[in-house]
């Protein structure tokens, strides 16, 4: 009764405070917002006691499980050594995850920049894109999510996290491949992938036809889990190469191995990126992202002017990065993710045949989206089962996310270390939470 009453006041407490001390636009998931205390492997605690199965992982960022040993191990001996010298002294943990990340990379990706963030990373990439070709014009597409600064959400693609309505110049969308709502009202295949068209059509239309690069995720996160087809991205690349642009491929929710079998997303498409840009999971929660790009592309940094990250490659967090990725390939490489993703995905499936709100199952490896609809001929989306599948699931003790413009994709992506047994679980209590979801 004492511990109850104990608890019950450090929720309040801290709730309060959140309100009081932080912007009200810091987005909380729940209609009760959820204080985490603590966390261990697949599982994190509230600050009441209760346990609760995490198959979103901070979203797609504690890669290898929380509280991870050996992640810990090197952040404290790291800690114990050096925790800062900012980018103006060279640092070997800095080097060697840099050396790390080229060997992991596809192509002739080689030369990393880190930074505090996936903003900063895609920031970083914009920038090099545009100091390489000399241009400014960047094509994004619709449903994109590149971060929250000025061109991080001007190259968003959904209005809701677009707020303030900033709008840098030359930043054109371009439809997105949304096969479950064909921006072009068409069905794959018989389609021919018309909407890698539409980059040709926007390039024309919409700026001067000589871009700088074009930007896109290769599974739309934020978006939801919006997945292209095969030919997607070899058609558009072409069409932007044949008009001088770079490719930059934003990795900072697919990379390490997310989408299986592959360290990176754009992999599934035989496509080499000019750039690629990373974040999330690849320091098991310490902030840290990377924009990497070839040689070739990266040389023309060498005296264009100063830049420094202050915090950029962080000795401890590219500790932290080189442990991530040796517990990734050791216990949780992209062929395990695979494994472990085919079963959720065909439990999934299952779901779907049960349940007639899920109007898709979409994604790749442990990056796995539930479209939810009103119903399935109309597809009118239902964020109103989304937030009851969302409280039902916090009731059972599983964390999930959503996503997509109208709030109605579930995304589920637990840490890379899951296993088989682990999904089981996570089913079987999805499952249970659908049959409370009432449209
Ligand atoms: C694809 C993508 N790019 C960039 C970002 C921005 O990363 P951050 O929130 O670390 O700034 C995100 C964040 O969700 C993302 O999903």
């Amino acid at each position: 009764m004492h511990t109850e009453s104990t608890t019950q006041s450090k929720t309040t407490e801290i709730l309060d405070k959140q309100q009081k001390y932080l912007m009200p636009n810091h987005l909380l998931y729940y209609t009760e917002p959820l204080p985490l205390e603590r966390g261990d492997g697949m599982y994190v605690w509230d600050v009441e006691g209760k346990k609760y199965l995490d198959f979103f992982g901070g979203i797609l960022t504690t890669s290898v499980g929380h509280n991870r040993p050996e992640v810990n191990q090197a952040v404290q001996e790291q800690t114990e050594k050096l925790i800062h010298s900012s980018t103006l002294y060279p640092n070997e943990a800095h080097v060697d995850l840099a050396e790390k990340i080229a060997a992991l990379a596809p192509g002739k990706l080689q030369m990393s920049y880190f930074t505090p963030s996936g903003t900063d990373a895609d920031e970083t990439a914009v920038f090099l894109a545009q100091l390489h070709t000399g241009r400014q014009e960047i094509i994004a597409l619709r449903h994109g999510y590149s971060g929250r600064s000025a061109i991080g959400m001007s190259l968003t693609g959904q209005h809701t996290w677009r707020i303030g309505g900033t709008h840098i110049a030359g930043i054109k969308h371009a439809l997105n491949p949304y096969c479950f709502r064909c921006p072009l009202k068409m069905t794959y295949p018989s389609c021919g992938v018309a909407c890698a068209q539409d980059i040709e059509d926007t390039i024309k239309t919409t700026t001067s036809g000589k871009i700088a690069a074009f930007i896109a995720e290769p599974i739309q996160g934020v978006g939801g889990f919006i997945t292209p087809p095969p030919e997607y991205f070899k058609i558009v690349s072409e069409i932007i190469k044949h008009y001088g642009g770079l490719f930059i491929a934003d990795e900072v929710q697919t990379g390490f191995g997310r989408t299986g079998d592959k360290w990176f997303g754009i992999e599934h498409w035989g496509v080499e990126p000019d750039i690629m840009t990373m974040a999330k999971s690849i320091a098991n929660g310490f902030p840290l992202g990377n924009c990497i790009a070839t040689p070739e592309v990266a040389e023309s940094t060498r005296g264009a002017g100063l830049t420094i990250s202050t915090f950029g490659g962080n000795p401890v967090a590219c500790a932290a990065s080189l442990a991530t990725i040796s517990v990734l390939e050791e216990e949780a490489d992209p062929q395990h993710v695979a494994k472990v993703g085919k079963l959720l995905r065909s439990g999934l499936e299952k779901l779907q045949e049960k349940y007639l709100v899920i109007g898709e199952v979409r994604g790749m490896g442990l990056m796995q989206g539930l479209e939810l609809v009103k119903d399935r001929t109309s597809k009118e989306p239902s964020p109103q089962a989304t937030a009851q599948l969302f409280e039902a699931t916090r009731e059972l003790g599983l964390l999930i996310g959503k996503g997509g413009l109208n709030g109605n994709v579930i995304r589920i992506t637990p840490p890379m270390t899951a296993t088989e047994e682990d999904v089981v679980v996570a089913l079987d209590l999805l499952d249970k939470a659908f049959q409370k979801v009432k449209i």
